[in-house]
């Protein structure tokens, strides 16, 4: 029997089977798609603890998770021999109207950079841009090349995945306090730990405070690769790739699971990236997608501990999956194998 069951083969499922497998357990990961095919193929993969502006202790688990990305990368990379598409970009917010200088908190003072400093971060950016917060620690990893990179790594240590089974039911024992196994399109599935990270689709199968919020995206392509810096405004954010993409995102819509790029989406899009960046309005549009954020209150990922003592949650990461997946794998890991997690764990668990 496996060991542990993973629902859910996004980038935290995956994630916490490799350092799960690496510990030595039988894991097993059931999707009903293809692993990664939801939000984590969707992402842009910012690293952005700072500039998103992460507060409280959603800010202290994303700069850890942000500071162990080369050592989980290179661990990554060392597994498979494949490069994830990490990137210490650093990450540039601009700013267009004085008024939002005084906008950020008084420890964002040593971020500000001035007009006449901002060929140094970057050049071509618009007229318009008055100066700006420099992030130099945020970075970026391209989350579809980590995505491979992920599944090669998992089957490497014999992590079973199985893709294209719908999980119908998490079924519980009669005395309420464990769960006796998994009603699949596969027939029945059972494990000694089962673990939920189904993202934005959580709420099938268990009532938790998970709803999705859409986002759509683009990318353009870049000749010159004249980009070197990850782009993060109010409304759009500009994320260049080292082989000349570049992703722009991503509207924040709640319209429930409605697929499908709207002309007003993509248009926004364009827009507030061609006022920053002028040299986007002659690239050629590459590809159009969407995708669907999962989010919880506060946008504090739920981790850890549910009602019953064989089942963990790892989902609810709403804009920061990419971010948190080191520390989630880390704390979600040591929290299966009965060890003692890191206290801020705590801080994520969700009680009804
Ligand atoms: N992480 C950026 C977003 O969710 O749009």
């Amino acid at each position: 029997m496996t060991d542990v069951l993973i629902i859910g083969g996004g980038i935290i499922g995956l994630s916490i089977a490799i350092d799960l497998a690496l510990y030595g357990a039988k894991v097993t990961v059931v999707d009903r798609q293809r692993c990664g095919h939801g939000a984590t193929w969707a992402a842009a993969g910012m690293l952005a603890p700072e500039a998103e502006q992460l507060s409280g202790k959603l800010a202290q688990l994303g700069r850890s998770s942000r500071d162990l990305y080369p050592y989980w990368i290179n661990k990554l990379e060392d597994l498979t021999g494949q490069d994830c598409g990490y990137w210490q970009s650093g990450i540039f917010t601009p700013i267009t109207q004085k008024e939002q200088f005084s906008q950020y908190p008084a420890q964002c003072i040593n971020q500000f950079v001035n007009k006449s400093a901002l060929a140094r971060i970057q050049e071509g950016l618009s007229k318009e841009v008055l100066g700006g917060l420099w992030f130099e620690d945020d970075a970026q990893v391209d989350s579809r090349r980590l995505l491979q990179v992920l599944i090669m790594a998992a089957r490497s240590l014999s992590v079973n995945l199985l893709e294209g089974v719908s999980v119908y039911d998490i079924v519980a024992h009669a005395d309420g306090n464990r769960i006796s196994h998994l009603e699949t399109s596969s027939g029945k599935f059972q494990a000694g730990h089962y673990l939920v990270a189904t993202g934005a689709w959580t709420r099938e199968l268990m009532p938790l405070p998970v709803s999705p919020h859409k986002g759509q995206m683009l990318s353009v392509f870049d000749p010159d690769r004249s980009l070197h810096r990850v782009i993060f405004a109010p409304g759009i954010y500009i994320v260049p790739r080292l082989d000349g993409t570049i992703i722009l995102g991503a509207t924040v819509e709640q319209v429930g699971f409605a697929p499908g790029n709207t002309a007003i989406g993509i248009q926004t899009l364009l827009t507030n990236a061609i006022a920053l960046y002028p040299a986007i309005a002659n690239m050629t549009i590459q590809e159009t997608w969407w995708g669907f954020r999962p989010y919880a209150p506060k946008e504090m990922p739920l981790l850890g501990a549910s009602n019953y003592e064989n089942l963990s949650l790892a989902t609810g990461h709403y804009r920061n999956g990419i971010l948190l997946a080191p520390i989630t794998a880390k704390l979600l890991t040591e929290h299966i194998r009965g060890g003692n997690p890191d206290p801020i764990l705590k801080e994520f668990s969700y009680s009804q």
